[in-house]
């Protein structure tokens, strides 16, 4: 089959209420039609996750926002302009008509335009909103490659678009932008510095309550992970065998880089079934504050 191919074969499973599997420029999403609430009822099965969290609408452009949600903010357009189709997520007041389904019973609803191509011509060849988590089972790593969609839900989706490896590698920043004050929900590689120069102010720090489905243990490995200094690795080691190691040295010393390869090593590592998994600590900059929220999530609570 060519692209364009298994591209209409997608947008016609998400037509008839079945579960796409597709890349985006962060991680995988298990989209499902989110105009069709049977057919997002299947996300939630599929990944094993509470009805109660929220999911993702994916659009194709800016033009679909309206249909969506309500009273949006100017500051909504100005960064759509900046960072639209892009890794950023943005949490609006929803349309009443929106299944309750999508949004885990609540008034606002989080709305993405993602840029990876195929994501952007399977939603153009759709035609609708794409209702999409991360293509995981609750808890689980986010995957950045087709082989870990697979991993994670085999059977339980009906295809996967498989786009080779995601370029940013973590979640979509989230910033909650349904009320007076904008506010930061969930890092992610497009910075909180980047997003304020935008929007002319600071963001309300982020607060777990508004996002639910932030567990505090999340993108976790089945292997206890364990995050220490450099000179704390070295004596660890004298004292413990069988441990994978996540090091500045092997993953890169660039955040962006090192976001690029974070999953895919985890996951990699986590499949070895290691005794434990640790992650040397990264620099307390800014730009590494999305990579120190997921690894300190990835943590086990010892
Ligand atoms: O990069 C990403 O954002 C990926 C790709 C596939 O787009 N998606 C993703 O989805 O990470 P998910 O479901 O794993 O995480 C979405 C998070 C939820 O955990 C929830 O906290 C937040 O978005 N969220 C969704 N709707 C919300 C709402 N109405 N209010 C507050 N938070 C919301
Ligand atoms: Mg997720």
């Amino acid at each position: 089959m060519t692209k364009n191919q298994r591209i209409k074969r997608a947008a016609r499973i998400l037509k008839e209420g079945g579960l796409v599997a597709f890349p985006t420029e962060t991680v995988y999403g298990l989209g499902a039609d989110a105009s069709n609430s049977t057919a997002v009822l299947k996300i939630y099965e599929a990944k094993e996750r509470p009805s109660n969290n929220p999911l993702i609408v994916h659009l194709a452009d800016l033009e679909q926002l309206p249909i969506w949600a309500k009273n949006i903010h100017p500051l909504v357009y100005r960064l759509a302009e900046y960072f639209w189709p892009g890794p950023l997520t943005l949490v609006l007041q929803k349309q009443p008509s929106i299944p309750e389904v999508v949004t885990g019973g609540q008034d606002t609803i989080a709305i993405r335009i993602p840029k990876h191509p195929i994501a952007q011509e399977l939603l153009k060849t759709f035609g609708g909103g794409i209702a999409a988590p991360s293509a995981n089972k609750f808890m689980r790593i986010s995957p950045t490659h087709a082989s870990a969609v697979k991993q994670e839900l085999g059977s339980c989706v009906d295809m996967i678009l498989d786009g080779g490896d995601c370029e940013v590698g973590l979640e979509s920043t989230i910033i909650d932008m349904s009320g007076e004050v904008p506010a930061l929900l969930r890092p992610g590689m497009l910075t909180t510095q980047a997003i304020e120069r935008v929007l002319g102010c600071k963001l309300n720090a982020h607060s777990t309550q508004r996002a639910p489905g932030q567990h505090l243990v999340h993108y976790a490995p089945q292997t206890k992970t364990t995050i220490l200094s450099s000179e704390k690795i070295t004596d660890f080691l004298l004292q413990e065998e069988n441990v994978g190691l996540v090091t500045l040295d092997e993953l890169g010393s660039d955040p962006n880089q090192y976001a690029h390869n974070l999953y895919r090593v985890l996951r990699a590592l986590d499949n070895q079934k290691f005794s434990r998994i640790i992650i040397e600590e990264v620099p307390a900059t800014p730009e590494w504050e999305a990579i120190r929220d997921r690894i300190s999530r990835a943590c086990t609570k010892e």
